[in-house]
């Protein structure tokens, strides 16, 4: 596609165009069931992730006429529990002077009756140049969103080149915070702070300072927040380099967790930079409130850059599902949102203790489901699942007790991923007791670990039929026992 082609809006569109498309995605054997996905073309990011007027509003940006990245508009979708989705059709349209070119990524803040919902509005010039916009769009308690007709931030600070969006807003003490992604003129990644009485007039406070002077190029979708004593600070640093069994995604997306800052003095003492999911399509996560003040993260599964086996069909990515955050002895923990269970319906169990051998189970298959499993280990070097099992395909999750580690297998799991960024990837543990929770979807897997304390997120693509459940042992014993839900 041209760039004239992607820069389009809906009102662009050819004949039929729509209508075609819409045909081809529904053909498509790999539509989800119950994830957030595009009824055509492409998603990425969460925006405006907020409880509002009795129910939990989301948006998320998204390209009508294909998957690929061009014009982004705010797909809206609303819910009462986080799990059913209802559509309720474009959130933010672009195409305006200052969104001309996309209306980009942020985030939503209710108050005084109001939904106020920032972006960052994209707008290219006659040599393709940059030029971002921070602005504001509001919606009322009938869902009627009106654009601001001007920006509220209308250029990058000095100091920082044009790759400036992404503004996440929270309220302390009477005042207004947005954090932005930034890249310096020296082409690093870092965050910015703004502050503002009412959110309409906005000053810039500096950088939020960390420990890293160069972490990567850019810094896209940040999110602050305060969790328990804890500050926390979630960013997508682009360009790292992997390293033995970390960042080997083409761009991460992680967290830093340290003191609550001061915003009105921004210096953040943090710890490691950690990666919010060990699996490989995860990114640009964003958080919001519960009503009853729980912290609730939602990603994109799916990364920049990457092509997808969906592309043939039209359209590309879906949402994750909605995670709960707590943090125990020092740790990030994320689980399901417990509204999941909505989803659960016949249940299967099997138990059994394997001994070198791999058992197709007959209790178990499915192509959308929950699977919860404990994992004993007893003499075996590697013991694990084989799941979305079919005859030529499988998808494996194992313990490997010799290197210590929880694999994530998708070599042969069916249509291949296009990118030189392996198939495999790697949480290091050190147990003899692993639970594991599955969230099997008709072309995803979400598995968290341990109940959250770590989660590895993984598009596949296997054939319809590949959907068997198998457990297998090598080297020795180790004992399984497994509770399914369908989810379909
Ligand atoms: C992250 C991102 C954001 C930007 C948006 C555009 O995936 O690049 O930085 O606002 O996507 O769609």
């Amino acid at each position: 596609m041209t760039n004239a082609d992607k820069y389009r809006l809906l009102s662009d569109a050819a004949p039929d165009e729509l209508e075609n498309l819409s045909k081809r995605v529904n053909a498509s054997p790999w539509r989800q069931h119950y994830h957030v996905q595009p009824p055509i073309g492409l998603l990425n990011d969460p925006n405006g992730f907020g409880y509002f007027n009795g129910q939990y509003h989301l948006f998320y940006q998204w390209h009508p006429f294909g998957p690929v990245h061009g014009m982004k508009y705010w797909y809206h979708v609303t819910s009462t529990d986080l799990v059913h989705w209802e559509d309720m059709g474009i959130g933010i349209e672009p195409g305006d002077e200052y969104d001309s070119h996309g209306a980009y990524s942020g985030s939503a803040l209710a108050e005084d009756g109001k939904l106020y919902l920032f972006y960052t509005g994209n707008t290219r010039d006659k040599d393709w140049m940059r030029h971002p916009y921070q602005c504001l769009a509001v919606m009322d308690q009938d869902g009627n969103i009106t654009k601001q007709e001007t920006p509220i931030i209308d250029a990058p600070p000095p100091g920082y080149t044009a790759h400036f969006r992404d503004p996440k807003v929270w309220k302390a003490a009477d005042r207004f915070y947005a954090v932005l992604g930034a890249q310096r003129l020296n082409k690093t990644g870092c965050v910015l702070i703004y502050k503002s009485d009412d959110m309409h007039t906005w000053s810039f406070m500096g950088e939020l300072k960390t420990s890293f002077a160069d972490f990567g190029y850019m810094w896209e979708c940040p999110d602050y927040f305060e969790l328990g004593e804890k500050g926390v600070l979630l960013f997508c640093p682009q360009g790292l380099l992997a390293e033995k069994d970390r960042f080997e995604n083409i761009h991460q997306a992680g967290y830093l967790m340290g003191e609550p800052i001061n915003p009105e003095n921004p210096h953040f003492q943090h710890g490691n930079f950690m990666e919010l999911d060990r699996g490989f399509d995860f990114y640009a996560a964003q958080t919001t409130l519960s009503p009853d003040g729980k912290r609730i993260l939602i990603g994109w599964m799916g990364l920049p850059d990457t092509n997808y086996p969906t592309d043939m069909h039209g359209w590309a990515h879906c949402l994750t599902l909605p995670r709960e955050l707590s943090i125990k002895d020092g740790i990030l923990l994320q689980r399901p949102v417990k509204e999941v269970e909505l989803l659960r319906k016949e249940k299967y169990t099997a138990s059994h203790t394997v001994h070198n051998t791999k058992i197709q189970l007959a209790e178990i298959n499915g192509s959308s489901y929950e699977l919860f499993c404990e994992l004993c280990m007893d003499g075996a070097a590697k013991a694990g699942i084989s799941f979305r099992t079919g005859d030529t395909e499988e998808t494996l999750l194992y313990y490997d007790a010799v290197s210590k580690y929880v694999v994530l297998d998708r070599t042969r799991s069916g249509a291949a991923m296009k990118n030189d960024n392996g198939s495999i990837r790697r949480y290091a543990l050190d147990a003899r007791k692993i639970t594991l929770r599955l969230f099997v979807d008709q072309s995803s897997v979400e598995i968290f670990i341990n109940d959250g304390e770590a989660v590895m997120t993984a598009r596949i693509f296997p054939e319809n039929d590949s959907d068997g459940v198998a457990f297998f042992t090598e080297g020795g014993n180790a004992k399984f026992d497994a509770v399914q839900w369908l989810y379909q």
